[in-house]
């Protein structure tokens, strides 16, 4: 059998990983992919975003089965283009997909269905945007998201209102995100804990993957800019079982209503964005397809074959599966290039990786690549150093210990990858009375 994963990044070396645990021994191709899947997968020269030249590529090399990590291409319509032509791919349609390419849409989308979601104000004038931060009539901070897709830049937490003036006036009038920003969204900042909920769906079907939780900003303790994310973990105990039941109940099962019902069934991965607030549970975002880095410490849990998985999503008979979990927490620690997510250098060499995996702890590449034979840094996040313990404390300081074996010039990472987690897991096993 021959799989073909669409993607460069971390999430896409933890799917190449995946599914070459799979009993059925597949031949597995990624395009582009990374210095990480050049080791354990043929990588093959095509951009993401290129769709004609990927379909042909599937269907010269007669591939069986195509997995879509990132965004771009499935709202650029890459599932419709392959499934035209009769190839067999996980991901949903472009017009599935505006649940992530629009957020305007997915607000609008929300509240039709009566989705919880956070009050907001979408608007392309510039005096409408600056009138309701003006006002205060979402408060402090105020949520400032561009409607399209802006590579992990379309959403600003203003602390103040003049900071929110010069946001909004930075993306309607001077431009920054482009076409991107042409129309924004003001949203009303939620507190609580956020928590990534993932779901295969089959159009009618969700069958949840195990919990875990994002650390976006670029610093310790949430300080700093928005990074892609920095490092997650996954764990049961994330979402207790009340949580569990709502979420599905009020969230997921009537997005997947909503969606068949408005002509767009979801097929494919779908991220629900959550945050627990005191007053229930929210959702943040949509995305339609698997998060990075959430992805690598999931799927480092995952113990059911993938492929067995995405055939039963493409078979609709996502009902029939149950997934099997490891019971052990993970974490995935993500070591940046120094200055990200500003500018940063590419090419230094990487070391320290000889040895350092094992049966619980994977090294997924992202921003790498073998250049004659050497391992070079070649994107922002360069690498997520994935472990599984008994404990979460017990994940984090391997994850941390290999961290510290690997070397490349102006390396960063966060040191409190997981600590929220501890806090949490307290909490979950000795529940206030
Ligand atoms: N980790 C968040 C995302 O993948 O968008």
């Amino acid at each position: 059998m021959k799989v073909l994963v669409v993607g460069s990044g971390g999430r896409e070396h933890a799917l190449v990983w995946a599914i070459r645990q799979s009993k059925r021994a597949p031949q597995v191709y990624c395009a582009p992919g990374n210095g990480g899947t050049a080791q354990e997968a043929v990588n093959i020269a095509i951009g993401a975003d290129q769709i004609t030249e990927l379909a042909a590529f599937a269907q010269r090399e007669g591939i069986d089965l195509t997995i879509v990590g990132p965004e771009l291409p499935l709202t650029l319509g890459i599932v419709d283009h392959f499934e035209a032509l009769g190839l067999r791919v996980i991901g949903p349609s472009a017009a599935a997909a505006r649940l992530e390419g629009s957020k305007i849409f997915a607000k609008a989308f929300m509240q039709r269905h009566g989705i919880p979601t956070s009050a907001c104000l979408q608007t392309d004038s510039l005096d409408e945007a600056v009138e309701a931060a003006r006002s205060g009539r979402f408060g402090l901070p105020l949520v400032i998201k561009a409607d399209g897709l802006a590579a992990g830049k379309g959403v600003v937490i203003a602390r103040s209102s003049s900071e929110a003036e010069a946001t909004i006036w930075q993306i309607l009038e001077a431009g920054v995100l482009g076409e991107a920003g042409s129309k924004i969204l003001l949203e009303q900042f939620l507190t609580g804990d956020e928590v990534s909920f993932l779901v295969f769906a089959d159009g009618v079907h969700a069958l949840p993957m195990a919990p875990s939780q994002d650390h976006k900003t670029v610093f310790d303790n949430d300080l700093g800019p928005n990074t892609g994310g920095m490092g997650a973990y996954s764990a049961d105990w994330i979402l207790p079982p009340e949580d569990y039941r709502e979420v599905m109940e009020r969230i997921v099962a009537p997005t997947l209503e909503g969606m068949a019902t408005e002509g767009m069934p979801y097929r494919g991965i779908l991220y629900f964005g959550l945050m627990l607030t005191p007053g229930g549970i929210y959702v943040l975002e949509y995305n339609a397809r698997m998060g990075d880095p959430e992805t690598q410490p999931v799927l480092l849990r995952l113990q059911t074959d993938l492929l067995d998985v995405c055939d039963a999503l493409l078979e609709q008979r996502l009902n029939q599966v149950r997934l099997q979990w490891d019971s052990l927490p993970s974490v995935c620690v993500v070591l940046a290039s120094g200055g990200y997510p500003g500018e940063f250098e590419k090419g230094w060499e990487i070391s320290g990786l000889t040895g350092i995996e094992s049966p619980r702890l994977k090294v997924f590449h992202a921003g790498t690549e073998l250049r004659d034979g050497r391992l070079v840094t070649a994107g922002g996040r360069v690498l997520g150093v994935t472990a599984k313990a008994g404990t979460l404390q017990a994940a984090m300081d391997m994850a941390y210990e290999a961290a510290q074996k690997i070397q490349f010039r102006h390396m960063h990472f966060r040191r409190d990858i997981g600590r929220k987690g501890l806090l949490k897991e307290r909490r979950a096993v000795s529940p206030v009375p």
